[in-house]
């Protein structure tokens, strides 16, 4: 019951400590529908973007074989990770996150899209 405790910043309480069944089922969806085109689950098997296996805290910009964008290059040098709050940052406006990423994805306006993406990129674990 204790993961149900209220957090006292607004950001957290959007991304509950145990998403739920059809958070995950919606969020394994988006994947497949929209972030498939581009990466796979699958280790070092890379499309247009990286491979997304065990990116949840991952630091950014570390697949070793994956060709980055200077711009990720350069942003992976500050060696933060995927944690929630970069990922609904990046996933909100890919552009604004890291300037002149290669990333084509306009972003998801919808909190309630990125959270069941993060969920699920959570979910699957390291
Ligand atoms: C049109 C292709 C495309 C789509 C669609 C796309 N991505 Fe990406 N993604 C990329 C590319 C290319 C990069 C590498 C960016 C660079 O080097 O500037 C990337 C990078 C990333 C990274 C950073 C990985 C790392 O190793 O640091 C994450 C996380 C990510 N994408 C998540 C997503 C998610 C989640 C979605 C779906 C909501 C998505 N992407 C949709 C092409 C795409």
């Amino acid at each position: 019951m204790f993961k149900h405790i209220v957090f006292s910043c607004l950001f957290l309480a959007a991304l509950p400590v145990s998403a739920s069944a059809d958070d995950l089922a919606r969020g394994e969806e988006l994947f497949r529908s929209v972030c498939g085109a581009c990466h796979s689950l699958t280790p070092g098997r890379h499309r247009t973007g990286p491979s997304l296996h065990a990116v949840w805290r991952r630091p950014i910009g570390n697949v070793a074989d994956f060709r980055y964008s200077a711009a990720f290059v350069e942003r992976s040098k500050s060696g933060d990770v995927w944690n929630a709050e970069a990922l609904d940052t990046f996933l909100k406006k890919p552009r604004r996150y890291i300037k002149r990423t290669r990333m084509q994805f306009k972003g998801f306006k919808d909190p309630a899209d990125r959270a069941a993406v993060i969920a699920y990129l959570k979910s699957l674990g390291k």
